[in-house]
Parts: C-alpha cells; structure tokens; sequence
C-alpha cells in the first residue's frame, strides 16, 4: 500500500473515531465501527485513546494484566486528588476501579454474598415479577391502545428485581432508576458539565441511602444481598473483609451497573424481534430457544458498547506500540460485529453456532450480574413470545443519545 493510501486510510477512521462523538454517530455506531476494524484496528485518536474494534484484539484487551482499570491512583495521578467528583467518591472503592491484587480480595469476598446459589434461587422471584409487570401491560393493552414497553416493563424489571436483592420497600425503588442513569453519563467518552453535575447529585443522595441502609441492616440483618455483604465486611478497615468503602461502593456499583445494562437489553431485544415476527413465532412455538435468541441480542445490540482500560507496561496492539499511561478504549460493541470472528455479523440470528459476544466483558472483570441479567431476559422473552402473539410495534422506537450504555427510552407496541 503507498504512503498516499494509507493516509487516506487513517483519514478516514479519524474521521469514523470522531463521528462516534456525535449524536448521528452514537444512534447507529456499526458503520462507523466498520470503517475502524478494517482501516485502523487500534486507532490512535486525536483525543488521547487508542480505540480498538476488532474481537481479537477487544477480547486481549479485557483479559491480559497489560491493561488495567483507571484506579484510585491513576485517577489522583491523572487529574490531582482535588479533581474527585462525588460521581468517582461513590464507586472508586468497587470492583470496577480497583486492579489486582486489591480487586482479587474483593471480587472473592463479595461473591460469597453473590453465590450461585443465591442467584438460582432468585429464579422464583423474577419469574413472579415479569409475570406480574406482564400481567398489568396485558391489562393496560387490552383494548387494543398503544404501551410503552420501556416504561411499563423494561425499565421496571431491573427496579424489582434488584430492589428484591437489596430487600428494600418498594417505594424506595423509584428513585433507583434516575440514580442510576444519572451515573451511567459518567461512563460516555464525552460529558457536559451538566451531566457530571447530575451525576454528582445522585451519587451523594446514593451515599446518603446506603449508608442509612447498611446501618439499619447491621443492626437488623435479612435475607438479602445487603446483608450477606455486610457478613464479608468489617466495621474497621485493615484486615482482609471489606471495608466499609468498599462495602458502600460495591453495593453502589450493583445498582450502577445492573440497571440500565438489563433495561437495555429487554428494550433492545424486542425491538429486534418485532423486525421480524417469524422469529417471535418460532420462540413461541418453542421456548427453549430463549437462551440463544439472548445471546444474540447481546452480540446484535449490546447494552455495553465499550469499556476503558490504561495500559500498565509497555506493549503492541494491532500494530501500535502502547506506553504505560496510554487509555484504550475498548469497542465491544464493534468486536461483536466483527467478520474476523462472526459468520455475516450484519444479520440478526439466534441459531449462529459458537455465539460468545463480548458484551459482558472477559477475564477479571467479567460481569458479575451475567447470570442474573441472562435469567431475567431469558424468562422475559420466553413469556412475551407465549403471552402476546400479537404482539407489535405500534410506532417508532425512540433510542437515547449514549454511545456507552446502548438503548432505548420508548418503544410503542400493541399486544391486542
Ligand atoms: C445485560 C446486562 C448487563 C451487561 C451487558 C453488563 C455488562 C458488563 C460489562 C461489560 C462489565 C465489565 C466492565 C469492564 O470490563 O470494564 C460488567 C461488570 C460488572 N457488572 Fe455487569 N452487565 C449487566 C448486568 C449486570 C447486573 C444485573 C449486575 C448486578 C446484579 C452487574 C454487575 C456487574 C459488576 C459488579 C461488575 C464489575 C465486575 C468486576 O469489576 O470485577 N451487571 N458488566
């Protein structure tokens, strides 16, 4: 290739790295994530990051210890201890802000409250909350008028079932969505001052609720998730338990995390599956599929489009060498999409063999909710498929101006 060529090359996915920063390009990202897998697969941008989009190399990029999460150090080496909004206060002490060994300690620890078993034993529970959300959007559709599928059950899926994991009453649980999509702002490549605002907002009010909470549950513990982590946890700092920041944050970060990602999923995937009816009849006539078709609503729209990660030693990515300090942006949302590893990536088809998106990230950061999230999408399919086979979209799907969180904030349907 001349040096001419590849200037045009490299040309074109700047321009593709910076469309992803504007609003046209963050409602359908996949042609432009396209043009960076095939141009420039770790592209270093005029804004600081390297932005990686193809599967093998996204795939590297959240399981090899060369690259790190951007941690309490990095954050006060970067920006100067003064810079910490209450936004990072609120979750720097979690999972998702700490790299190893700390985050080996803790990720240990709150499995134990997190155990599979726990979570099997949650099947009952969100089996009983979609059916009740599905009844009532029977009965809001009965006479044939137009629902919003978000509102009336996406978004308050995830509300019930982490609410019934926090054990908290069910009017505490309304403030759990604004909270946690105030917070997700801060996980976009570009904020305005009023969404880091926003975000500060819900995280002190969020300190505030769970500090109250964890207090009243040591003093009265149940059978819940705050509970069992409260078990693994240490009033003290020091010794090997959790401490109590990391107790606030990790509890913060299941919310955080949990909540819009399922949302999105649920919204994300019957939108695909109204596109093409003969798909929602096969999963009626056989339920069974519902795993499948969740896999691949994972990998056609994932509710996690990218995640971030600074490299810690030296090394080469897709023919870039890296220096520690570098940021990488990881594109799962463009890996998912990647014919390098999937067989016609542009078609939507739960029957593909050997489906494993990245949407859930890989290696020590894994997403702790999968199989909760699997399960509550999984039962929700399955019974919407069966429950309304009439089921249509009666308008157009309105998707929200996020790159970073895929979704949707209204999807008109009828079920009559
Ligand atoms: C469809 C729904 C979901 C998606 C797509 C999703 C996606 C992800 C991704 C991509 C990561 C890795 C982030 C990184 O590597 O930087 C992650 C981590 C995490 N997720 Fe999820 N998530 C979902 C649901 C949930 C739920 C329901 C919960 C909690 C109940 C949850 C809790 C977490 C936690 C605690 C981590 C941090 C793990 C660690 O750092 O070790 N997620 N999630």
């Amino acid at each position: 290739m001349s040096e001419v060529d590849e200037m045009v090359l490299t040309y074109a996915a700047k321009r593709a790295s910076r469309a992803l920063l504007t609003t046209p390009g963050r409602l359908d990202p996949y042609p432009h994530y396209a043009v960076l897998r095939d141009h420039e697969p770790a592209l270093d941008t005029d804004t600081g990051w390297v932005m990686v989009s193809r599967y093998a190399d996204c795939d590297r990029v959240v399981r090899d210890a060369d690259f790190r999460v951007g941690d309490r150090e990095w954050y006060a080496a970067t920006f100067g201890d003064e810079a910490l909004r209450d936004s990072s206060r609120l979750t720097q002490d979690s999972m998702l802000f700490t790299n190893p060994p700390r985050h080996e300690r803790m990720r240990k620890l709150v499995s134990w409250a997190f155990t599979p078993r726990r979570v099997a034993a949650m099947h009952a529970s969100v089996q009983a909350r979609v059916t009740q959300l599905l009844d009532e959007l029977a009965d809001a559709g009965a006479d044939g008028s137009t629902v919003d599928f978000n509102t009336a059950f996406a978004y308050r899926l995830p509300m019930s079932v982490i609410g019934d994991m926090f054990g908290v009453p069910e009017q505490d649980r309304a403030q759990f969505g604004p909270w946690a999509f105030d917070l997700d702002a801060t996980l976009e490549l570009t904020q305005t001052r009023q969404d880091l605002d926003r975000a500060d907002t819900a995280a002190a009010a969020m300190m505030d609720y769970f500090t109250e909470l964890i207090a009243h549950r040591r003093r009265a513990p149940a059978d819940d998730l705050i509970s069992g982590l409260i078990e693994v946890s240490n009033a003290d700092t020091g010794d090997d338990r959790l401490s109590p920041e990391e107790l606030l944050s990790n509890i913060a970060l299941v919310l955080v995390n949990g909540f819009a990602t399922t949302n999105d999923l649920a919204s994300n995937g019957l939108a695909l599956l109204l596109e093409q009816p003969q798909l929602l009849d096969r999963l009626r006539a056989d339920p069974g599929l519902s795993p499948a078709y969740v896999e691949e609503v994972l990998r056609f729209e994932s509710p996690v489009q990218l995640v971030m990660r600074v490299v810690g030693a030296p090394t080469e990515l897709g023919g870039v060498s890296l220096a520690p300090g570098h940021l990488v942006v990881a594109l799962l949302g463009a890996a998912n999409r990647d014919e390098r590893r999937f067989d016609r990536p542009e078609v939507f088809d739960p029957a593909r063999a050997n489906n494993q998106p990245l949407s859930f990230g890989a290696g020590p950061h894994f997403c702790f909710g999968a199989a909760l999230a699997r399960l509550e999408a999984r039962i929700a399919f399955a019974d919407l498929a069966r429950r309304f086979p009439r089921i249509a979209q009666a308008g157009p799907a309105v998707r929200r101006d996020r790159l970073t969180l895929r979704g949707l904030s209204e999807l008109p349907i009828t079920i009559a």
